[in-house]
């Protein structure tokens, strides 16, 4: 990256509301426009494992399922899927079915339900990086399977089962800078069908220093840079085509880099 571009992101990182910027990225954007945030970058490091679809599950159980994170690089084929979530096609087949939106904070309990097409008109949007978590209303899974069935149906989940766990999906969609921020759960997968989401983990022992009323992107801002060595988070940023694996009860938070469509499957 020259000098001067370099100059200009970290400038960019201090101005309140700068103007979202097109990146360079060039995977195809199902017309979501991947606006992105100059502050919501890449990890310098990835640090969480990336294995090709060569893995197997008896590998997969015993290597991860239990103990760490991993980054599931083709293992299945969405790209159907991928064009059903286009935005053309989502507005077309469900602009007038209701979404719940959530709160960005940690603990979120204030919900509103409108519909899709409204969410997409006036709430989809790069974070407001001076507004809490808990004043930040997204579109984060919380989804009606009776009204959004028929999408999910063509969605093909991760193969790699927990014993004595099922599936449940959370789909959503969501703006550049956008994310949830630390807290954790049963294990699960995570995917981006367009744009990039980058993950923090902790395990399970380290609990994180975070403001729970925080978004993502402040923490990141705020909280990231001033971190020791030694409690920098396990970090990576998937793309299509790849899915993150996260073991139970591991600390998480996430950022959507780009506009993002995604789609978790939470094991319970
Ligand atoms: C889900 O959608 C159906 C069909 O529109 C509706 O009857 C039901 O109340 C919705 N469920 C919730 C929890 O909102
Ligand atoms: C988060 O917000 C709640 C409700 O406004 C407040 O009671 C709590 O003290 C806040 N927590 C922190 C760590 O700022």
């Amino acid at each position: 990256m020259a000098l001067c571009t370099r100059i200009l992101l970290i400038l960019q990182a201090f101005i309140p509301l700068a103007l979202p910027e097109q990146t360079g990225y060039t995977e195809t954007d199902g017309g979501w426009h991947l606006y992105h945030y100059s502050a919501a970058q890449e990890e310098e490091r990835c640090t969480v494992e990336r294995v090709d679809a060569s893995l197997t599950y008896a590998s997969f159980m015993q290597q991860y399922a239990y103990k760490s994170p991993v980054i599931l690089q083709g293992i299945t084929d969405n790209s159907e899927f991928r064009t059903l979530c286009s935005k053309q096609r989502l507005l077309q087949e469900y602009g007038e079915r209701l979404v719940r939106l959530s709160t960005a904070n940690t603990y979120s309990y204030e919900k509103l339900d409108i519909p899709f097409r409204e969410y997409v008109e006036h709430y989809l949007r790069p974070q407001d990086m001076n507004a809490l978590g808990i004043d930040t209303l997204y579109f984060f899974g919380d989804n009606n399977f009776t009204e959004w069935g028929a999408l999910f149906e063509k969605y093909t989940p991760p193969p790699f089962k927990i014993p004595g766990t099922s599936g449940a999906y959370s789909f959503g969609i969501a703006g550049s800078g956008t994310g949830v921020p630390f807290h954790w759960h049963g294990p699960g997968y995570s995917e981006v069908i367009y744009g990039r989401k980058r993950w923090f983990l902790y395990p399970p022992d380290k609990t994180p220093e975070f403001n729970p009323n925080r978004t993502t992107l402040s923490w990141l801002l705020d909280t990231y840079p001033f971190l020791p060595e030694e409690d920098r988070p396990i970090e990576c940023t998937i793309r299509p085509g790849e899915v993150l694996y996260f073991p139970d009860r591991w600390w998480h938070a996430t950022l959507n880099l780009d506009t993002s469509v995604f789609i978790s499957t939470f094991l319970g």
